[in-house]
């Protein structure tokens, strides 16, 4: 079965019984600064976890494009993947376990086919935060799943929380067997030897996480995952998703064109390629921090080993196309995107064919002055620092040390490289951790000033003047809109004053439910119209502003404070920035 008839039987099958379908939320949240990008199907949820009403209901399913970068290291193995879909339903206080696991069963042999006999299962055995789950245990049980295949974990196994404090509790999950042997008499679902593959997360969220320890959530939730990569694998007898209809024309061009046979480099290509065009797809573009960073290493280091596998890099755009054509059923958006993604990707490549370049003369004035001084080891410091500060690559070094007859410590190198991704790793959970879940209120206030901002801009600018993204950290906001011309200070002046003069009237801020043609009708503003379900959140400061948006929002102007323009400056062609600060 392809891939994307298990989505499509997926969102049908759940809507079938009552979820409605919403839209995959972009790969880079919006007006959240606190996260890289969306890892799981939850997390654009989390407020309505948390208790907040959904215009479209209480039954929601979608698929959700993600990005997970803890492992971007592990890639070019026989799983890891940095983009995946998951394919989600949720109950917010709905549904709740037996109801929950009744529809995966279903879903699973009926609509997938699995055989039953394939299926196991596992749940959480209970401590003294929650108890064992004897209900998820005999719903599996009710099902028809055998005694034998009902497996009892901990929280490390059957426990799930994005990051560190937010939404969480006890899951139960399902595995496939794949008619491997056991690799040991004691081999269960938890092992990781091959035999069981994890094909679906079901979440019963009632408990909230933070610094003080668990309490309960105002409702129960259950939200699922299943990943749609793995799945299409399992479903097509495959041993990694790289030889599913996702990568395999990919795969198989690298093949044709190579010159040096490496599986790993061409699985490691593939895999960069499509989580780049889909970041990209998503607005990303590559930088030096955050997002971006993640993006210029994910192209980097997919160049790498284009030039590992001897490819001449002239082939990258046919590759780029190769790799939109295997998922444009998946995601139709990319066909008119094509040229931008290319040209993002091989920008980048240039770049860091530049970086490698400079690298190697840096290189040869280090080796030069070791000649002269005699001197035959590298310092570790050194092979870091060329990594670090020029972004080349370490077994280069290695490569032109040995050339030139020096010596490097790689196992020293390593020791360094582990400490610095150890700490970038923290810096990426840090990130999470700060979720949408903790949204303060600073930056909830500084939200609301965003609409202010925007509505004041139309007044003083005019009609043209739309939102083109918002970033919001609970010392400032920023704002980028769509104004051909640099600012006057009068104009900023009056933009300036226009908001203080709305934050003064104490203006109601007011949200409704309605159909999304009705609020684009009624001239309400709105960003990316297609990303919005059917029924959409309008939400109206006084009767100066109306704009789609998911919240959350002050109840009141007065809140604010005072509000002050900092910087105006162009963001992108046709594009200005506006840093503003409430104090
Ligand atoms: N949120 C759960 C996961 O990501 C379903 O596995």
């Amino acid at each position: 079965m392809k891939a994307i008839e298990i989505r499509n039987k997926y969102l049908n099958f759940f809507k079938n019984h009552g979820h409605t379908i919403i839209p995959s939320a972009p790969l880079i949240p919006e007006n959240d600064p606190s996260v890289l990008f969306t890892t799981a199907g939850m997390q654009p949820l989390v407020p309505y976890l948390l208790g907040q009403k959904h215009p479209s209901g209480t039954r929601l399913t979608d698929f959700q494009k993600c990005v997970r970068t803890n492992d971007i290291d592990e890639v070019g193995d026989n799983c890891h993947l940095t983009y995946f879909e998951m394919l989600g339903n949720w109950s917010l206080g709905d549904y709740f376990r037996e109801e929950s696991i009744a529809m995966s069963y279903e879903f699973l042999t009926k609509e997938l086919g699995i055989p039953k006999e394939k299926l196991s299962v596992s749940c959480f055995k209970g401590d003294d935060d929650c108890p064992r789950d004897e209900i998820s245990y005999e719903a599996w049980k009710k099902a028809g799943i055998p005694d034998e295949r009902i497996y009892f974990f901990g929280k490390s196994e059957n426990w799930w929380i994005a990051g560190e404090e937010g939404p969480c509790g006890p899951d139960t999950e399902m595995f496939y067997d794949t008619g491997k042997e056991k690799c040991s008499p004691e081999c269960n679902p938890s092992c990781n030897c091959g035999k069981y593959v994890e094909i679906w997360n079901n979440v019963f969220m009632e408990f909230y996480k933070d610094k003080n320890g668990y309490s309960k959530l105002k409702q129960k939730n259950v939200d699922t995952g299943l990943g749609l990569e793995r799945m299409a694998m399992l479903l097509q007898g495959k041993e990694t998703p790289y030889e599913t209809e996702l990568f395999s024309p990919v795969m198989e061009k690298l093949k044709n064109i190579e010159t040096i046979d490496n599986i790993q480099s061409r699985r490691i290509v593939a895999e960069h390629l499509r989580s780049s065009i889909m970041i990209i797809n998503d607005g990303g573009t590559p930088s030096n921090v955050d997002r971006g960073y993640i993006l210029r290493r994910l192209i980097r280091r997919m160049t790498r080993h284009l030039n590992k596998l001897g490819i001449d890099l002239n082939s990258l755009p046919k590759l780029i196309e190769t790799s939109i054509d295997s998922i444009k059923e998946l995601y139709p958006e990319l066909e008119n995107k094509k040229e931008n993604i290319i040209n993002v990707i091989i920008e980048e490549k240039d770049k860091f064919i530049k970086t490698l370049k400079n690298g190697e003369k840096e290189f040869e004035k280090i080796a030069n002055k070791m000649k002269t001084s005699g001197k035959k080891e590298l310092d570790t410091d050194i092979v870091f620092n060329l990594y670090e500060t020029y972004g080349f690559p370490p077994e280069v070094t290695e490569e032109l040390a040995k050339e030139q007859e020096l010596i490097v410590d790689m196992t020293d190198f390593q020791k360094l490289f582990k400490e610095h991704q150890d700490k970038s790793r923290l810096g990426s959970e840090q990130k999470f951790k700060g979720g949408l879940a903790s949204t303060g209120d600073t930056e909830i206030k500084y939200h609301t000033a965003t609409h202010l901002l925007n509505a004041a801009l139309k007044v003083v600018l005019g009609d043209h003047v739309h939102q083109k993204g918002s970033n919001i950290t609970a010392e400032r906001m920023r704002f980028d809109f769509s104004h051909g011309a640099k600012m006057t200070d009068e104009e900023k002046q009056k933009v300036e004053d226009l908001v203080n003069k709305w934050i003064s009237q104490k203006l109601d801020v007011t949200i409704q439910e309605m159909p999304k043609e009705e609020a684009i009708k009624s001239g309400a503003e709105c960003m990316f119209i297609e990303k919005y379900p059917d029924i959409v959140t309008v939400y109206s400061i006084g009767n100066v502003s109306k704009e789609l948006c998911g919240g959350p929002h002050v109840q009141n102007t007065g809140e604010l404070g005072h509000f002050k323009i900092k910087k105006e400056e162009a963001s992108s062609a046709g594009v200005r920035r506006i840093k503003a600060i409430l104090e």
